[in-house]
């Protein structure tokens, strides 16, 4: 039976229970496979009334970001097609590269409730503790040489600033290369993790982590200053699985945009929601603290900043110190 259109069936009539005799009609099965599937969706959380005559009704819906969860809202084509989902995982990052090494199709995404080692860029730690975010993969098979993957690494900062502005009050900001702010504190971040052969990209990995339901004390004391998440600024508890699905659509049309198009209106969307471009910056890379007047971005994503001495040097990887 489709899981799926039990779900719709009951959530479009909370206000009243629906007959198992209407949904077993509805779904062309059994009254008895109505029954067990009702269950199973108990043992996920979901509260569900059953007056005896009346039918069921839903009361409650959990906060899951499982794969029917998501289902229920996913508008796209190829992203997130196919959904994994895993309660508690290292990292999605993991379960990505798995099913990549065994052929899996660009648009596979792998979500997770929590993760219990969360990797951020430059070798950090992405505190990922259940309930509180989306900590999710998304695997990409983009035809292109691997000197033009920094691109997607901006891309994916505009798919996800642009989803993430809809559910709050004012448009987020990015602070080279990909992290998604807002008055200056990181609501999101990416890791962007490729494969390549000297001519091709073979697999691109997009993490995506983004703090959504936490509220304050939920972050460490470490992050408390830096941090922030979607639910402080909108004063409202979002619904996970709506955000995953906002995120993949608007990942969709600007994946598409630039596969036919190339990087102009990417770099375009970019430059227009950067907040350090045109400020004195530091950046700290593996080597050296480069400081100067941040100028743009490259084809190549990369910075261009230019130094006290005139000079203009152009960064590939680093961090902004704020
Ligand atoms: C950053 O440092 O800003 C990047 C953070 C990326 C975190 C996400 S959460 C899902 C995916 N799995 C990981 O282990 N990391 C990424």
């Amino acid at each position: 039976m489709n899981k799926n259109r039990l779900l719709q069936l009951l959530m479009a009539h909370q206000d009243r229970p629906v007959s198992g005799q209407e949904i077993s009609d509805d779904l062309q099965v059994s009254r008895t496979a109505v029954w067990k599937q009702i269950e199973e969706l108990r043992k996920n959380g979901y509260e569900i009334e059953a007056a005896s005559r009346r039918g069921y009704r839903l009361v409650r819906i959990p906060d899951r970001v499982g794969t029917e969860e998501i289902m229920l809202h996913l508008t796209t084509a190829r992203l997130g097609r196919p959904i994994i989902y895993k309660d508690t995982v290292t990292s999605t990052q993991e379960i990505v590269r798995e099913e990549a090494e065994k052929g899996a199709k660009e648009g596979l995404i792998a979500v997770a409730n929590e993760q219990m080692q969360g990797r951020g860029r430059l070798g950090r730690v992405w505190q990922s503790r259940p309930e509180q975010g989306i900590w999710m993969s998304l695997l990409l098979r983009p035809q292109v040489p691997p000197r033009y993957a920094p691109q997607l690494t901006l891309l994916s900062a505009v798919a996800l600033a642009e989803a993430l502005d809809s559910y709050l009050p004012e448009p987020t900001t990015i602070k080279w290369p990909n992290d998604i702010r807002i008055h200056k504190r990181k609501v999101a971040g990416i890791l962007t993790e490729m494969q390549a052969d000297m001519d091709e990209v073979q697999t691109v990995i997009v993490g995506m982590g983004i703090n959504v339901n936490q509220n304050d004390g939920d972050f460490t004391e470490e992050l408390a200053e830096k941090a922030g998440s979607i639910r402080q600024y909108a004063g409202v508890r979002q619904s996970r699985p709506q955000v995953i699905a906002s995120i993949l659509k608007s990942y969709e049309t600007w994946y598409n945009e630039y596969l036919t198009n190339g990087f102009g209106a990417v770099k375009a969307a970019w430059t227009a929601k950067a907040d350090t471009l045109g400020s004195f910056i530091q950046v700290e890379t593996s080597r050296q603290t480069v400081e100067g007047k941040a100028l743009r971005i490259t084809e190549e994503g990369a910075l261009q900043v230019q130094r006290s001495d005139g000079n203009t040097q152009t960064v590939h990887s680093g961090e902004i110190l704020d």
